[in-house]
């Protein structure tokens, strides 16, 4: 029977720990990206099976219906990883958040929560539109297809997710759903995010062109490291602060689940494009790189402002930014480059200490 402590069946002694989850991926980022000169030799037509050599995450020729033989097994391995994953938002007890929502939250919590959901929903579904409808096309091999088959789906239970709590406890979902629009603090952060899937979204996108083939990785890059990797890893942490304190535990439980994907959404991301950059002899550009951090901050600094322009106990606008710096960090380190906030510490040990909220794997 599946652990829920433990989804990938690594640490038997683990609490329910996205830390758990994150520190396996690791081992298996651990693994070099592979590359051979016999990939210079792809298989064009013919009867022959499919050789795994032959293979390529992008622009391989290899036949996209044959599965095996596997250049890429720790593709098939997020699959099967990803299954060990799943609920569904009414499996949960929503009730006492109802309670909690209405008569023990202040103002200042309740602005905090709604606009938690408002920002998490929308991004979301743009994250859904981005794996599925931008990057899952591109992709040559079909163990990498089977796995963001999978994370589409997801995205859409997480969208569920937010619409049965935003439901559950009464808010009013036009406003809600549209208060991206109408919250600069939150739109930005989406703009940013919609113009990195506007460039790869396009019909005349040639990713034999190089310099198409750089804004794509960048943009998985930015949607794998920053957008899934720090922005929503770090964006459940308000409401797991109110879970501390024993309030709005359904919602928190329900954003633990998510969190579970979008660590291995994120590992997926990085290890693709590390594979894509080693395959294709792509030159990151470092000033690209660093507009990308900068622009990244600046964004989750405006945001947190707005969502936390009032401390609530146990979280603020500065710890959130300094954990933001601290996660942004190890995913730079996970993608083998030079890290954006040098010297950024924890800002938040209950976050990294062995237990719930667990991030404290040392992984590089
Ligand atoms: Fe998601
Ligand atoms: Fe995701």
């Amino acid at each position: 029977m599946l652990d829920w402590d433990d989804p990938l069946g690594q640490n038997t002694q683990a609490a329910a720990n996205p830390a758990v989850v994150e520190q396996a991926l690791a081992s298996l980022s651990k693994i070099e990206v592979t590359e051979t000169t016999q990939t210079k030799s792809v298989q064009l037509n013919g009867t022959e099976p499919v050789r795994a050599d032959d293979k390529r995450v992008v622009n391989g020729l290899t036949d996209i219906n044959q599965l095996a033989p596997f250049k890429y097994p720790w593709a098939w391995n997020y699959f099967l990883n990803a299954n060990k994953n799943h609920w569904t938002p009414l499996d949960i007890n929503m009730s006492q958040d109802i309670h909690d929502y209405h008569h023990k939250l202040s103002d200042t919590e309740r602005h905090v929560y709604e606009n938690v959901l408002s920002y998490l929903t929308t991004s979301d579904i743009l994250a859904m539109r981005n794996i599925g409808l931008a990057v899952m096309e591109k992709m040559s091999a079909p163990e990498l297809q089977i796995y963001q088959a999978r994370q589409v789906y997801e995205e859409a239970l997480h969208t569920w997710t937010y619409q049965h709590c935003i439901e559950t406890i009464g808010l009013d979902q036009g406003e809600i759903y549209n208060r991206y629009r109408v919250v600069p603090e939150i739109n930005q952060k989406i703009q940013m995010a919609n113009r990195r899937l506007n460039a790869v979204l396009r019909a005349d996108i040639d990713l034999h062109q190089r310099d198409d083939l750089e804004t794509f990785v960048l943009s998985y890059l930015f949607f794998g490291a920053v957008f899934e990797g720090c922005w929503f890893y770090n964006g459940f942490s308000p409401i797991f602060a109110l879970q501390r304190r024993g309030l709005m535990k359904g919602t928190a439980e329900q954003l633990q689940y998510i969190m579970r994907d979008e660590v291995m959404h994120c590992g997926f991301g990085i290890r693709t494009v590390k594979q894509i950059i080693v395959e294709n002899d792509v030159q990151l550009d470092p000033v690209a790189i660093c507009e990308m951090w900068d622009e990244a901050e600046a964004c989750e600094k405006a945001y947190s402002s707005y969502v936390l322009r009032d401390p609530i106990l146990g979280y603020s606008a500065d710890e959130h930014m300094g954990q933001f710096r601290y996660i942004a960090n190890r995913r730079a380190r996970q993608l083998g480059i030079e890290e954006p906030f040098p010297g950024a510490q924890c800002a938040l040990p209950w976050l990294d200490e062995p237990g719930q909220y667990s991030q404290g794997e040392k992984l590089f």
